[in-house]
């Protein structure tokens, strides 16, 4: 798809967040942890994938205290998965953590979400850990989270 990303400084796509996150996640984060993400005292940056029309398809949030980053959220539009947007929010997000030296990155994932875990591991994520029933399922069951971890290469 043709799109671009840009950062999101205010909270006028939190609405349009709030929809992509509900139509594409199990445990979708409420309206307002997406609109706390633009609160003045906020540690989180939101990245967001407009398509060639100008509409918010994806978006990603992450967090930076250096030499760390946490990469806390990232949602597409499921009718637009599968197309590449997610893999041009990652990228966005690792010159982001290049740009500023960031040495680690750390994400949290379904051990069932095999898209999302071959997109990190396309990116050099690797696993370091698993939480054991870390978030809750639609029958009421709990999943295992897989902790994922990027090191910044060594040059
Ligand atoms: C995970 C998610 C962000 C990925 O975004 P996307 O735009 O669909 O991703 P892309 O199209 O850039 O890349 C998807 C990759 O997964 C691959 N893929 C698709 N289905 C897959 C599956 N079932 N198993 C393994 N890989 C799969 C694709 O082939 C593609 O890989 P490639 O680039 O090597 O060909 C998106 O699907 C999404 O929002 N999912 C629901 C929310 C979610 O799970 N978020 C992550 C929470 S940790």
């Amino acid at each position: 798809m043709e799109g671009r990303v840009e950062i999101l400084n205010n909270a006028d796509y939190a609405g349009r967040m709030a929809e992509i996150e509900k139509s594409s996640q199990i445990s979708p984060w409420s309206d307002r942890l997406i609109r706390e993400c633009f609160a003045p005292n906020s540690r989180s940056n939101v990245l967001g994938y407009f398509d060639e029309n100008c509409c918010l398809r994806g978006f990603l949030v992450y967090s930076v205290l250096l030499p760390e980053s946490e990469l806390e959220n990232i949602s597409v539009e499921p009718s637009v998965q599968d197309q590449g947007i997610g893999t041009s929010l990652m990228k966005s997000y690792c010159d982001i953590l290049e740009r500023l030296e960031c040495e680690k990155s750390f994400l949290e994932v379904r051990v069932s979400n095999d898209r999302a875990i071959h997109l990190y591991s396309k990116f050099g994520y690797f696993k370091n850990g698993v939480r054991k029933k870390y978030y809750p399922c639609a029958d009421g069951t709990r999943e295992d989270a897989i902790l994922m971890m990027l090191e910044r290469s060594k040059k």
